[in-house]
């Protein structure tokens, strides 16, 4: 046919010709396609087990109007506003619910990026924030330390300039584990007052630590949060940005306030309401990382411990291995392709229990190859 080879339609931004569809390997096909096996879903750091029942019960609950999925959801989550500040320590004005916390990290960029800004990125990191970033025409700046387990804050400092626009700061960070004390953030806040900083805390209730409260004192500063890895409902998409009310206002500016979806809502909601839960979760996940270090120890591994639920190992061939395990139904997250992380793979941690059958079927991989790194 005439003219089939013209890509037809109209002609990408300038900003997107250079990037690439987001190649997400999840497991979940692979897990739907093997219904007799019980998966173990450890690529994506999301919770292992379901959330907590007071959470199943809330959706319930609201389900049994019949209207409730066929209006809009509460502009703005102010249920879960409130909510929400009780557990951060904070008013609700300093916060904003979001559609996860990605959605947080590109209404950042969305908001204060214009083209060819610089963006100041401590890597190797989260790569889905680049992606927001390079989408706006941003430069950025990617900080590689000669090891990317040592802490580099004279290299992000020596990389930030008076234009530089945002600095996006992962604590603790993914995949490293590698996390910034709150006088890092400070050192970097003060160095860089043109500049917003990003401080990405998805992993803050295993980390324990936070910087959120220095928004009361930095109006350069926004933390992010999910309730995706220890609340367990990464499917209904819940994050928050938190913020001076300043840059909350300012963030509302291109925010849709019909975005976050009623169900996430109430189940956020809930899940807040049941702390034992949440602290019981986190204990655990905080044992079994130990658990599953000390086994790959034993077995003469080099396994790295995080603050977050996730542990990288080092292994001779990545892929063959994540191959291999997937047959045993373990699915975990090759990151050896990532630069500076040859042969690591990165493994989600649960419960004890899960850990255990976990180390068992890894166990039977490891049997069947070679896995020292020479
Ligand atoms: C560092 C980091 N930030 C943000 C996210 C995205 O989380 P959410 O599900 O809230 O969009 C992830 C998810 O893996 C992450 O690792």
């Amino acid at each position: 046919m005439k003219g089939r080879d013209v890509k037809p339609g109209p002609a990408l931004s300038r900003y997107v010709t250079g990037i690439r569809p987001y190649d997400a390997v999840s497991s979940l096909d692979k897990i739907a396609a093997k219904p007799e096996q019980t998966p173990f879903k450890l690529d994506w750091n999301e919770s292992t087990i379901p959330p907590s029942p007071t959470v199943i019960a809330a959706i319930n609950r609201f389900l049994s109007n019949s209207h409730h999925l066929n209006w809009y959801p509460d502009l703005y989550s102010r249920r879960l506003l409130v909510a929400l500040g009780e557990y951060v320590g904070i008013s609700p004005d300093h916060l904003l619910v979001t559609n996860g916390s990605d959605d947080a990290l590109e209404l950042v960029c969305k908001t204060y990026l214009d083209p060819d800004d610089q963006v100041v990125v401590p890597s190797p990191t989260y790569t889905h924030f680049l992606v927001f970033a390079g989408a706006r025409g941003a430069q950025i700046l990617n900080v590689y330390a000669e090891n990317p387990f040592v802490h580099n804050l004279d290299g992000i400092l020596r990389a930030i300039h008076y234009t530089t626009k945002l600095v996006y700061l992962v604590n603790p960070n993914n995949p490293t584990g590698l996390m910034y004390s709150e006088e890092d953030v400070r050192t970097l806040l003060t160095a860089a007052p043109n500049a917003l900083v990003i401080v990405d805390e998805a992993y803050y209730e295993f980390a324990g630590k936070s910087v959120a409260h220095l928004v009361q004192e930095y109006t350069n500063l926004v933390v992010t949060r999910t309730f995706s890895k220890s609340f367990g409902i990464a499917g209904l998409r819940i994050g928050y940005a938190i913020g001076a009310p300043e840059l909350i206002e300012d963030l509302k500016r291109v925010f849709n306030p019909k975005s976050v979806n009623v169900l996430g809502q109430v189940a956020a909601e809930a899940a807040l309401g049941d702390k034992d839960y949440l602290k019981a979760y986190v204990d655990e996940v905080t044992d079994a990382k130990v658990q599953m270090v000390n086994y790959f120890r034993r077995r003469g591994l080099q396994c790295r411990t995080t603050p977050a639920n996730y542990v990288l190992l080092r292994i001779h061939d990545p892929r063959r291995f994540c191959a291999l395990l997937e047959h045993e139904g373990v699915y975990i997250r090759d990151r050896s392709s990532m630069r500076q992380m040859q042969h690591y793979v990165r493994i989600s941690v649960g419960t004890i229990a899960q850990t255990e059958e976990i180390l068992n079927r890894i166990g039977r991989v490891l049997d069947k190859m070679p896995y020292a790194v020479s």
